[in-house]
């Protein structure tokens, strides 16, 4: 059972219904993310039990001071999990550099800036899990989302990496590969095999709780994915997705 937690990317979506869950199983739970307006109706919906931050995660350099400040404020640090994404839409034919530094920016290399502070306090500590929330859309390079899926597979590489270094110390990392989700960020998509955002957030938190390396969110994707990992280079490049 967590006591504190941190979840970065915290004010919609699977983040939103991450924070609502732990806040009503007890846990005190620091919450950022640059929306101060949902942050504050996050707060107010969760009896005492969460402090909001807003922050960009893209602003690197103030991400060390906030980290040690929300450890302080949360008495410890049991369990952080970032969420933070973006998916802008990408046209056939676009390439367009603004949208994929900003997918790079907020979903990898943030990730990596708030991941990496944990990892070294919770090595320190000897205990404590890290979650990330990587995709089934980084388990292939897709054409409909080159630099979206590319800032997933790194994620996934990323979190791999940690979890094989952290285990020693007595640190979980958790790679999460969530299917589609009706949340904000897929507003107006109807995509197979979808689920809320509640569901989502339930399956994170029994993987991050199971302390199990990498799980999918539902679990339907794991055999879909299997299959789909396999299919030949030279077949799934003539596939749509
Ligand atoms: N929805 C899906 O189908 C799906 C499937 C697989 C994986 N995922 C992943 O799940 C995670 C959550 O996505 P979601 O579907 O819940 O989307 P969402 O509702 O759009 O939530 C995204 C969260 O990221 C935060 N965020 C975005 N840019 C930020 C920045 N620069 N600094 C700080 N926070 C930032 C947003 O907060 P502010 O805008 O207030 O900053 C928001 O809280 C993402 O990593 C996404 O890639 C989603």
């Amino acid at each position: 059972m967590f006591r504190t937690a941190l979840v970065v990317g915290a004010s919609s979506g699977i983040g939103e219904q991450i924070v609502l869950k732990l806040a009503a199983r007890g846990c005190k739970v620091a919450a950022i993310a640059r929306r101060q307006e949902l942050l504050d109706a996050l707060v107010e919906k969760s009896s005492g039990q969460v402090i909001a931050h807003t922050h960009d995660v893209t602003d690197y350099d103030a991400a060390p001071a906030l980290f040690d400040e929300l450890v302080s404020e949360l008495g410890g640090l049991d369990v952080i999990i970032y969420c933070a994404g973006v998916m802008p839409s990408v046209d056939e034919g676009e390439y367009n550099f603004a949208k994929d530094r900003a997918m790079l920016e907020v979903n990898l290399v943030g990730a990596v800036c708030w991941l990496d502070l944990a990892a070294a306090h919770m090595e320190s500590k000897r205990a404590g899990t890290i979650v990330g929330i990587s995709s089934v859309a980084g388990d292939r390079g897709r054409r409909g989302a080159p630099v979206y899926t590319a800032s997933k597979a790194g994620m996934s590489a990323y979190l791999e990496a940690l979890r094989n270094r952290c285990h020693r110390y007595g640190v979980q990392v958790v790679t999460v590969k969530p299917g589609p989700v009706r949340t904000p960020m897929t507003e107006g998509m109807e995509l197979p095999f979808m689920i809320d955002a509640t569901e989502a957030a339930d399956g994170v938190l029994a993987l991050a709780q199971s302390g199990t390396g990498e799980g999918y969110v539902p679990k339907i994707w794991w055999p879909i994915m299997s299959i789909i990992k396999a299919v030949p280079s030279f077949i799934f490049r003539k596939t749509n997705v």
